[in-house]
């Protein structure tokens, strides 16, 4: 019998790795020095910084200098589109972005427009994958971005970035693609995270998806892109993102990419090993529940997204703290009620049962065993929100 609280909520964010602390603990004492300093601790705060841009650089097969670090996933995805838009001074004035995408992106609408872009968003299908032909028929020479994210946060749908990528470029349009959620994860399953695979000219990641610290991010620009620096001030990041970086946030980003790049391969595959577990062992609930994508459907390898028929999420929630098991549902809280997930909503479910998805996913810490009793924790749940 286990008795731990099961945390199957890697999505959301990660624990911090060992080596990612030690790197962050470094920058904080006995130096501290300011990497925009000549003296000896300013240039060490810039070698732990230039340190971490060049395992960034790695990772995504691409140039040192074409690696920015930003506050978060947040706001590499903001600099992304309000960044080129701020930049762009030619007659393209339509910006179009998929359905799902994290509210990283979504959000930025109001802003283009107050900065006299048109937005339109491209519908997706029951499966969340972004509908290539609307996207086709919806892009000309007036479209200046298109932001597809490369995986789904909440349904975990893969999406073929590739093939929007050949469309954006028929047309010598910028193709900006929200990482944060495959950024060296499963190779096979997405196809890659490089510059390359991806076939994007922006790339946002966030470090606390994998095992970084929280409240930093990169965004990876492709050399000659014009973008503009949404921050006024020094000319930190190479004048693109003033104020004095997070010297240890940024080394605790550069750690974790350091030890998870080694290691893609046996994680995915375990946390892989661990959500098919989980839903085996699901499959023995006397009551019906539902899993969000068909088998065929290309989805991360350590997400599964269920629906319990008749059963609020929010309830589900409740009961599973008490179970000792965190997990999310895709909605998010506004004036103290519910609000349906957007995701969900663009995928065509009603209202009603947006309410009832879960989202449950796995890092590389839960075992086969861990899966197993989340999933007989998440059938009691059901027995007693149920009954
Ligand atoms: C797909 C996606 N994009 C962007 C973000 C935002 O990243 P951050 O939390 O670093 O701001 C998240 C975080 O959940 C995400 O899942």
């Amino acid at each position: 019998m286990i008795d731990a609280r099961i945390r199957l909520d890697a999505a959301a964010t990660t624990g911090l790795h060992p080596e990612a602390r030690e790197e962050m603990l470094a920058c904080l004492e006995p130096e501290f020095g300011n990497p925009s300093s000549l003296y000896r601790e300013g240039r060490r705060a810039k070698d732990a910084i230039d340190t971490a841009r060049e395992r960034l650089a790695v990772a995504l097969d691409s140039l040192f200098a074409e690696n920015l670090f930003t506050s978060s996933g947040t706001e590499a995805a903001n600099l992304a589109l309000v960044g080129t838009a701020l930049a762009h001074e030619g007659s393209r004035r339509r910006v179009l972005m998929s359905a799902i995408e994290h509210h990283a992106v979504l959000h930025t609408r109001g802003l283009l427009e107050r900065l006299g872009f048109t937005v339109e968003v491209i519908p997706v299908d029951a499966q969340g994958l972004v509908r290539l032909d609307a996207l086709e028929a919806s892009l000309d020479e007036n479209v200046l971005l298109v932001s597809v994210m490369h995986a789904n946060n909440e349904i975990g749908t893969i999406q073929p970035v590739r093939e929007v990528a050949r469309l954006t470029e028929r047309w010598g349009t910028l193709l900006h693609v929200d990482a944060v959620q495959t950024f060296l994860g499963d190779p096979e399953a997405t196809g890659g995270w490089a510059a390359g695979d991806l076939g994007a000219d922006l790339i946002s990641i966030s470090a606390h998806k994998i095992h970084g610290p929280k409240g930093v991010g990169a965004l990876w620009v492709r050399a000659g892109t014009p973008i503009a620096p949404l921050l006024s001030g020094g000319g930190q990041e190479r004048e693109m993102r003033a104020g004095t970086e997070n010297v240890a946030a940024i080394a605790g980003f550069g750690a974790a990419i350091g030890v998870q790049i080694k290691s893609v391969r046996s994680r995915e595959a375990q946390r892989r090993g661990a959500r098919d577990a989980f839903l085996k062992e699901l499959a023995l609930a006397t009551r019906p529940w539902e899993a969000t994508l068909q088998t065929q459907t290309p989805c991360l390898s350590g997400h599964a997204h269920i629906r319990f028929p008749g059963l609020s999420a929010e309830s589900m929630l409740i009961v599973l703290d008490r179970l000792r098991v965190s997990a999310s549902s895709g909605a998010a809280c506004s004036s103290g009620s519910l609000e349906p997930s957007h995701v969900l909503l663009a995928c065509g479910w009603t209202e009603e049962q947006a309410r009832e998805g879960l989202r449950f996913t796995f890092d590389d810490t839960i075992g086969e065993e861990l899966a197993r009793e989340g999933a007989r924790r998440v059938i009691k749940a059901a027995d007693q929100v149920g009954r």
